[in-house]
Formats: structure tokens, sequence, C-alpha cells
């Protein structure tokens, strides 16, 4: 089958694209490393182009959707996250746009649990001691000492995909584990990390019987040694539970001074002159950040306080970025793959064409029958 679909991409996603070339897809990939300006993707859908291939880099709205609605047909996001879709334009244009879940979900949950202890075993104000040439003795505690991750309490805010993943992991970590879901939670897989802590106590695994439970927001802050963070980002207004400066003066104020907050989710969701200002305090004893409200970082952000940087690791929006779960052509391991089969899926008609059935389309709702 030789189809003649025009394609283009606002970034280079790798091998995949070769993908649709060879299905006699013509593709176009924006060949710098940073985003074009908008007005070249509106020309570019002037143009005709029947895909686009997005990243959170692109905000897309009324003048792209609106610019060809005849002829754009599909626009695949490289990201689970779709913040920069206005999906109201979308809809109103009738363009689906498809996403790549669960592809990322291992990777940002590691990236989570790896940032986590990063943050707390001081890996980086200890690898600085070494490199600067400040080792200068062994000392049971001089000059600082971390704290360890094993056998600690964590609170998973938000048990979609990510936090479930993180759950699991933090289980082989013999950790308790406080969940907190404003919206829906999961008791059949929080029952099943139960049983398995109680199998590794029996069989003698884990020294302590650890335990896994729901409880309010304000409790899971407020007994937790590790609080981390994964929850779409809702503004007032978009949700009865909005999700925006959820972690803000009052609510980093329930969390213990010797605790440590973790966020790979999306940066609004984190107060951030408020975090800075409790870690300037002692309020709470570090936080490891890979998402902020505004990214690049800027320079002037009060992250980057010189006097918190001991306890303030800061990550480049770099917990997908890992080569499988970017790079892979496969569909069931890669983004890449992911979105370029989201693109097929609407472009040639696959599920009947019933583009409620694709499985990556998000906004299903605007090609419902009624
Ligand atoms: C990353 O932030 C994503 O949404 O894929
Ligand atoms: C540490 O290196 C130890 O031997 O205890």
């Amino acid at each position: 089958m030789e189809n003649k679909f025009r394609v283009f991409a606002t970034c280079d996603i790798g091998d995949a694209v070769n993908l649709l070339r060879t299905r006699g897809y013509e593709v176009e990939v924006y060949p710098k490393p940073e985003p074009p300006p908008k007005s070249l993707i509106v020309d570019k859908v002037k143009s005709g182009i029947d895909g686009l291939i997005t990243t959170l880099r692109d905000p897309l709205d009324a003048e792209v959707f609106g610019a060809s609605p005849r002829t754009l047909k599909v626009v695949a996001q490289y990201a689970v996250g779709f913040d920069n879709i206005n999906r109201a334009d979308a809809n109103r244009y009738k363009i689906p746009f498809t996403h790549t879940p669960d592809v990322l979900t291992e990777a940002t949950a590691e990236f989570a649990f790896f940032m986590m202890g990063a943050l707390a075993r001081k890996m980086w104000p200890a690898e600085h001691l070494t490199r600067d040439n400040e080792w200068g003795y062994w000392h049971p505690y001089l000059p600082f000492l971390g704290d360890e991750v094993t056998g600690k309490t964590i609170a998973v805010i938000g048990t979609g995909r990510i936090g479930l993943a993180l759950i699991k992991k933090c289980a082989g970590f013999d950790m308790n584990v406080l969940c907190y879901d404003p919206a829906y939670e999961n008791h059949n897989y929080i029952n099943a990390i139960q049983e398995v802590m109680n199998l590794r106590h029996a069989r003698g695994i884990s020294k302590e019987h650890n335990w896994i439970k729901y409880v309010p927001f304000e409790e899971a802050l407020h007994d937790a040694d590790f609080v981390s963070i994964h929850v779409p980002l809702l503004r007032p207004g978009e949700s009865p539970t909005p999700t925006y400066h959820l972690f803000n003066e009052r609510t980093l104020r329930m969390m213990k001074p010797t605790a440590f907050l973790i966020n790979d989710s999306r940066g609004p969701v984190v107060d951030e002159a408020a975090l800075a200002q409790a870690l300037r305090e002692n309020r709470i004893a570090g936080a490891a950040l890979d998402v902020y409200a505004k990214e690049p970082l800027p320079a002037d952000s009060p992250l980057r306080d010189p006097t918190i940087a001991d306890r303030c690791r800061l990550y480049p929006h770099f917990a997908s970025a890992a080569r499988i779960t970017r790079l892979s052509t496969d569909p069931d391991k890669g983004m890449a793959g992911r979105c370029v089969q989201g693109l097929i899926d609407v472009l040639e008609g696959n599920y009947g064409g019933d583009i409620t059935k694709m499985p990556f389309v998000v906004n299903k709702e605007a090609f419902a029958k009624s």
C-alpha cells in the first residue's frame, strides 16, 4: 500500500519517522534542536500537511488547528502530557490528537526514585567534595550525612500509572507507602502491593512488616519522610480537584522538617517561591525537581538560590530521557514508536476508522456519535 500522506515533525524523534517513509509518507523534520516558531507550524499546516508531530514545546491552539482544518487530520504529540494543546480548540476543528502513554511510565517512576536517592544520600554534594578535592578525611559524620531511603515512609501523591509504578519500586526498598489521590483510588493495586509486602516479611526478605494505605492529603504530608508528586496539572476551573499550587506555603508546612519533596510531574503543581522559602528556613529537608513553572528554568528562579543548593536538586525535564523510552520504534516500548503509531492509526483509518476506538487518541469526546 502506498500512502501519500505529508507529515511535519517539529523535532527529530529518531528512526521512527523512517517507518512512515517506508510506508510512502513524505516526512519533513524540523532540523534545529530548539522548537520552531509557531508561525512556521502555522505555515506548514496552511501548506496542506496531513499530520503534525509535536512536543510539549509547541503551543497548539485555534491559530494552528484553524490554519487549514480540512487537510490537517491528526496531531501526534510526542509526550504523555498535552498541556501545550488547547483541547477545546482541537475539538472545535475536529482534529484528533494522540499522545504516548504507558511507554514512559517506568522511566518516569524510576527517575523519581533516583532523584529521591540522589537527594537524600547527598550524592551531589558528596561528589563535589571529591571533585573539588575537599575530601580531607573519612569521619563518622563529617562533613555531613545523608538519610537512608530503605525502610522509610513515602507519600505518593497521585496514584495513576506513574504513581503506581513508583509504589512498586518503593516496595522493593522496604518502604511504607501512604497513598493520596484526589480523584481515583486504586484499591486493587494497593491490596496487591500489601500482599507482596506480607510475603516479603513472612519469608524473611524484609525485616519489618511494611504497609501501604490510602490516607487524606494532610495525613500523607504530615507522616511521610518523602513526598513524591504524580498528579496531572489541573488549573482552577479545569477540575473539581485542581492541582495548581497544591504544594504551597500552607501545605509545605504540613511536611516534617526532616522530609524531602520530589516532583517529576508538572512544575505549576508546586509554588516555587514558597518551596525556595521553605528550604531556606529549613522547614523541609530538601527537594528534587525535574519540572518547573517555566521551562527551561529561568536564570532568576528562586530555586537557584546558592544557599539552598546543597539540598535542592534540579534536573532538566529529564525523567523520560532514557534511550529506549525516548527512541524505540516499537510502539510498546518507545515514545517515538507510539507517537508514530498514533499518527498511522488516524491517517490510515485503523480500528475501522473509528477514532473513539483508537487507543492513543486523547480527545475522543469530539468524535463520539451522539
Ligand atoms: C513529559 O513530561 C510528558 O508528558 O511526556
Ligand atoms: C565502610 O567503608 C566500612 O567498611 O564500614
